[in-house]
């Protein structure tokens, strides 16, 4: 399984997901996927995940590894932030590479920066002693930006330098080259481990609710935004069972680092009454998100003249 998923509720094991046990590299933000294949050639005694949040990225680089034929190399398709945070076991990475990382210039997108205090806070949890983050940027204020919070983070030393000939041919190795500009080069060592970093997220409960009434009466529906302390519920559409009067509502959660795509159903109940609840299509995660994605499909019935009669998780 080259494109893998990750979850939280069920403890990725990557021996197993490798086939093997060997040291653990992560590439974040691997782009088209170049440095992933001179990884797993330089180093075929690694077992390199890679995170990327683009698809047509992840896709690209699944071709060049089927090309290349990588055997030891994993690919995930979302953020690197949160398979650091919620999946990486404690102690179970030897190595990070982050090569031209978005730099979100403008001062109001600077929290999108992956580089900052709580990640490395987080990241020096996760590696092992004498594990290291090798940052290559083309970017002057954000590489002095992550050196200025990696130090700040108390949880590494940092040392500048040039940076390694193989990250120098990325397409944006490249890019830039062709351009002249300046490439820097940082690695930061684990010097200790954070007291208290950002927790991990944790399973909460499934949302369920039943309300009153019946579903044949409902009128047009319109999209539906909850915003909710930490992301959005949004409730984009609804469609109707052909063999009877069930509803499906395609939602999306929005929630740092973690989006996921829902589809939650509200059918008539055995026993009375209409149940809303959130259906396992998709493997989501039980997070608050989702939770608040059930509760705005039930409210949004509330709006329909149905009446609550009981919501639990
Ligand atoms: C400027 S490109 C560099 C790509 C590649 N490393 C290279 O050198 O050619 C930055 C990449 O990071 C990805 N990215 C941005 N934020 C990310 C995150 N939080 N987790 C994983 N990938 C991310 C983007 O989709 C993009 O492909």
């Amino acid at each position: 399984m080259l494109v893998f998923n990750a979850d939280f509720q069920t403890p990725t094991d990557f021996s197993s997901l490798f086939g093997r046990q060997a040291p653990l590299v992560l590439e974040i933000g691997f782009g088209d996927g170049r440095y992933l294949e001179h990884l797993q050639q330089a180093h075929p005694e690694w077992n390199v995940l890679g995170a990327e949040v683009s698809l047509g990225s992840v896709w690209r680089a699944f071709r060049r590894m089927k090309r290349c034929g990588a055997e030891h190399v994993r690919l995930y398709k979302g953020s690197g932030r949160f398979i650091v945070r919620d999946v990486i076991p404690e102690g179970g990475l030897d190595r990070v590479y982050v090569n031209f990382p978005d730099p979100w210039p403008r001062k109001k997108h600077l929290s999108n920066r992956l580089l900052q205090v709580p990640f490395f806070q987080i990241l020096s949890s996760r590696l092992k002693p004498g594990g290291s983050l090798h940052l290559t940027t083309d970017h002057p204020e954000y590489f002095a930006f992550s050196v200025a919070q990696g130090k700040a983070s108390g949880c590494f030393v940092v040392e500048e330098g040039d940076p390694p000939p193989a990250t120098l041919r990325t397409k944006y190795a490249m890019k830039w080259l062709e351009q002249d500009k300046p490439i820097y080069h940082a690695r930061f060592t684990l010097s200790s481990v954070a007291d208290s970093p950002e927790p991990r997220n944790t399973i909460i409960p499934m949302q369920h609710a039943i309300l009153d009434g019946t579903l044949t009466e409902v009128g047009t529906f319109e999209k539906q935004v909850r915003a909710f302390e930490g992301g959005h519920a949004i409730v984009l559409e609804a469609y109707r069972d052909l063999s009877g009067d069930g509803l499906l509502f395609k939602a999306v959660s929005e929630e740092p680092d973690l989006r996921q795509e829902l589809i939650i159903q509200a059918w008539p109940h055995e026993q009375g009454g209409v149940l809303v609840s959130l259906q396992p299509f998709g493997n989501p995660m039980t997070t608050k998100g989702v939770r608040e994605s059930v509760m705005a499909v039930a409210d949004w019935l509330v709006s329909q003249g149905l009446t609550m009669q009981k919501a639990w998780i």
